[in-house]
């Protein structure tokens, strides 16, 4: 196949024409991994319905096998094959968000194998609205597919890609394909909302914000309990770039700056309101001050910082409004090796 662009790229990227979405449905049945964009992130796809491709896909991203992965369903007709059970308050948000970037966390049916689930007794599942997902999972369904397992396609712990690029950056020879959509809109993962012991519980923030979720199911959500299902994306250090991160206040960020210099360390920097000091060597990145568009590029700005060889990247700290909620959640997560103390004496 002779789908590639410009010379350089990796050999597996593919223009998501539709000889190559086919043949990406083709190798998924046959038990390969194949990435693809969705409006969140791209993913990591293989059969959800075939263990040892799963079992493949945990391999390749070095993922614990505790760690449940999301099932990518065409659309809502699929949730009984997965799930057992649609609560009344599960179903509005699927009406409301569907295709979307909206995951719910169900009973499972049996078909919902351990593997995918990490043992548990729920399933995560979601529609994508991305016309490359939903071509693929239209291909798939074509083929008797069920369902398309799929984490973010990044090495555990790592960043989430928002380009074919990254990911290929991340896997290069373990994925068989990579699709192209491009930049993903959103940029972070989807929204998580458990329902599986009664109650309505957000594990995740995303783009769909805690208000608009309360607007549609009529009540409040609760808070991860104990007793929650596990979500890896909601350990404490996740989605974290390989140099240290520090998410400092507006006043801190050019202090900071100052004593790494003298120190002799570079220094790359996400800013929001501060402007670039002048005689600045590092790399510096003025990031947008709307939230939406901050979380769209937060993560190719991460990786931009990280591979600029600094000893820390500087994080100007974001506002506490709600439409923040989800990017201070993923700074708080790629800032949390650094306990609060040391963050204060950047
Ligand atoms: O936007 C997204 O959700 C992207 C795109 C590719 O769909 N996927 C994604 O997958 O972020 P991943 O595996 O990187 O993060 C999914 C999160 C993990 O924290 C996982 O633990 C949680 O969802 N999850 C999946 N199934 C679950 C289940 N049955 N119970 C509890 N948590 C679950
Ligand atoms: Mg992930």
């Amino acid at each position: 196949m002779d789908k590639t662009r410009t010379p350089g790229r990796s050999q597996r990227i593919a223009v998501p024409d539709s000889a190559a979405v086919q043949h990406a449905a083709r190798l998924l049945r046959a038990g390969e991994l194949v990435a693809f964009p969705t409006e969140t992130v791209y993913g990591l796809g293989a059969d959800a319905g075939n263990a040892d491709a799963v079992r493949k896909l945990f391999a390749a991203k070095g993922r614990p096998a505790a760690h449940p992965v999301i099932v990518h369903m065409r659309d809502a007709a699929q949730v009984p094959h997965w799930a057992r059970e649609l609560p009344a308050g599960a179903q509005k948000l699927a009406g409301a968000f569907w295709p979307g970037p909206l995951t719910l966390i169900l009973p499972r049916t049996s078909l919902a194998s351990d593997i995918v689930t990490g043992g548990q007794d729920n399933v995560g599942l979601r529609v994508p609205a991305h016309p490359v997902a939903q071509m693929l999972l239209a291909a798939f369904a074509a083929l008797g597919g069920t369902g398309i397992a799929a984490p973010s396609a990044n090495r555990f712990g790592r960043i989430s890609p928002t380009t074919a690029e990254h990911v290929a950056d991340d896997f290069g020879d373990a994925v068989s394909l990579i699709l192209d959509g491009g930049a993903c809109d959103i940029g972070i993962e989807s929204t998580i909302v458990a329902f599986s012991g009664g109650e309505a519980m957000l594990l995740r923030p995303g783009a769909i914000d805690r208000d608009a979720l309360v607007r549609v199911l009529g009540h409040s959500l609760g808070s991860p309990t104990a007793a929650a299902p596990r979500a890896s994306g909601s350990l404490p250090s996740h989605y974290a770039p390989r140099t240290p991160l520090y998410v400092v206040t507006k006043a801190e960020l050019p202090l900071g700056i100052g004593r790494r210099e003298e120190r002799g360390e570079r220094v790359a920097v996400l800013a929001l309101t501060v402007a670039r000091p002048a005689g600045f060597e590092g790399a510096w990145i003025a990031a947008s001050r709307d939230a939406a568009h901050y979380a769209h590029s937060l993560y190719a700005h991460l990786r931009t910082l990280d591979a600029s060889n600094a000893a820390a990247i500087l994080v100007e700290q974001v506002p506490t409004a709600t439409a923040w909620l989800a990017v201070r959640d993923r700074l708080g997560r790629a800032a949390s090796s650094v306990s609060v103390a040391s963050a204060r004496r950047v």
